[in-house]
């Protein structure tokens, strides 16, 4: 039975695009990095540091991507190493299987990039030895569970010359660069931003536990940095091994809080607590406020992170101006961009560029290019005489404005994770720009870091701009 999740992937499609790339790709006028790949073309050699849920997510969106080639998977734990070795046999790739990542990097010569997919804590310890190993490497978010050790993620890469792109995957989803680029920074729909929410609400879970006869004998775990099983499937929890919810899911919003505004905070403070759970040593529930001086002005940002509830909520981010507010999510279900009543009328920018899909252009209006036209003045509302004393009523819809719409971009048959590796991919193959490198990933982990901080100081912290920036990077 073909796995549901990965429906598009079969051998024989596998074969032939990656045939199909070759062909073209041998043709195009290799810059820069074309050097290091050599006789075998545009094949790259992949290694997987990490096999558990992520990792054989992002095994997966690989796959689906023409000319890789999985050389080598390593996972300390063979429950989730084995599987890993044998889905991508299915695919006819031929990883060798390690427990050890040094080993893997010692014996392995002809990988050209490794995805590392491990608890936050060990990010920097994989990431560093790849990269001094001469690899690129694609680390998951966050970069770190500490500010030194993302710093050192970026001095590595510096030093080596070698890629390093972060796991931010909004930040390649068409969806999101066309909010960024087309509706907020360029037809400036929002007018100057003002504020932002933005939430993830998720319903109370269990712990995860494992079947007592795969579990890893203590010795081996304690080698490896963990203190028990129990600590080993729960380290998201945990003070040791990573950041709490904050960083496991705020990490991907407040990333696009920094990147949609262009600017990274002055100040946060922050409230939350572990209120519910026993077995956890993180928040389960956090709120903090940051501030963003942008080139418009200063944006007050509000974020919250919540764990034993997910009723009408869900995940997305919410932008707001006084001309316009964009709500954005990876579901599709909620991007949604609504006009201010006393905002300019939309409707030339919007039917023409904004509303058609920028793919196949359907919907767009033939020949007008709203971008060079003035804007329309600001409509008149009709006020209406109020009975007695109370407030005048206002009916802004009396212009039949168009006043929200759905944002056009889709994913089409790729999974969230595609469009970030094939990017990583590109990078490495063509020269073409990392869309979150170490550098613009470590501003965002010390603005997520710094939020568990603010949590416990119970007061405001202030930044300095030099706090997100790497020396000599
Ligand atoms: N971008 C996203 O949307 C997204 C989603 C989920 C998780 N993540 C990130 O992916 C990473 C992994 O998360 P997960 O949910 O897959 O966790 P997980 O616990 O399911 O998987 C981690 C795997 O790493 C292995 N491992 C631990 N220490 C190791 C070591 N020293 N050497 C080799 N393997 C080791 C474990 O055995 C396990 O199989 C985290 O950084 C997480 O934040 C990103």
């Amino acid at each position: 039975m073909p796995d549901k999740k990965f429906p598009t992937l079969t051998r024989r499609s596998f074969l032939s695009s990656s045939a199909k790339l070759g062909t073209v790709i041998a043709a195009a006028p290799y810059i820069s990095r074309a050097a290091e790949l050599g006789a075998k073309g545009d094949t790259l050699n992949i290694a997987v540091i990490g096999c558990g849920e992520q990792g054989s997510i992002l095994t997966k969106a690989a796959l689906n991507v023409p000319g890789i080639r999985f050389v080598a998977v390593c996972d300390i734990w063979p429950f989730k190493l084995t599987p890993a070795e044998r889905l991508l046999k299915k695919y006819e790739h031929d990883p060798k299987p390690f427990e050890d990542y040094q080993e893997m990097l010692a014996t392995v010569k002809e990988i050209d990039a490794v995805l590392i997919a491990t608890p936050d804590f060990k990010h920097a310890e994989h990431t560093n030895a790849a990269l001094r190993a001469g690899k690129h490497v694609y680390c998951e978010k966050l970069m770190s569970n500490t500010v030194e050790g993302a710093r050192s993620m970026v001095q590595t890469a510096k030093e080596t010359g070698k890629l390093l792109q972060i796991g931010h995957q909004r930040r390649s989803n068409p969806r999101y660069i066309h909010a960024r680029e087309k509706i907020v920074r360029e037809a400036r729909l929002l007018g100057r931003i003002t504020n932002v929410t933005g939430e993830w609400h998720r319903a109370v879970s269990d712990d995860l536990g494992f079947v007592p006869r795969y579990a890893i004998p203590e010795e081996k775990l304690n080698k490896y940095g963990f203190g028990n099983m129990h600590e080993f499937r729960n380290w998201r929890w945990f003070k040791k091994y990573a950041g709490g919810p904050i960083s496991d899911l705020g990490a991907h919003q407040i990333d696009i809080y920094n990147w949609m505004l262009g600017a990274n905070p002055s100040d946060v403070i922050a409230g939350g607590g572990v209120d519910y759970y026993t077995t956890h040593e993180w928040h389960d529930n956090v709120f903090a406020i940051f501030s963003y001086p942008t080139k418009d002005g200063v944006v007050r940002a509000a974020y919250d992170v919540l764990t034993t509830t997910s009723a009408g909520g869900g995940y997305h981010e919410y932008f707001m101006g006084d001309e316009g507010a964009m709500k954005i999510s990876e579901n599709p279900k909620l991007t949604r961009v609504y006009r201010e009543a006393r905002a300019p009328d939309w409707d030339p920018f919007v039917q023409a560029k904004l509303i058609s899909r920028p793919d196949t252009g359907e919907g767009a209006i033939a020949g007008l290019k709203p971008w060079e036209k003035p804007r329309p003045k600001l409509m008149q509302p009709k006020v209406y005489a109020s009975a007695g004393t109370g407030p005048a009523v206002v009916d802004v819809r009396e212009s039949k404005a168009l006043d929200a719409f759905e944002i056009p971009v889709e994913l089409g048959d790729k999974t969230i994770h595609q469009p970030h590796l094939e990017n990583f991919f590109d990078a490495i193959r063509h020269g073409t720009k990392l869309n979150c490198p170490g550098e613009q990933a470590f501003a965002s982990a010390v603005t997520v870091l710094s939020v568990n901080q603010a949590v416990a100081a119970q007061k405001m912290l202030k930044f300095s701009p030099e706090d997100f920036i790497v020396n000599g990077a």
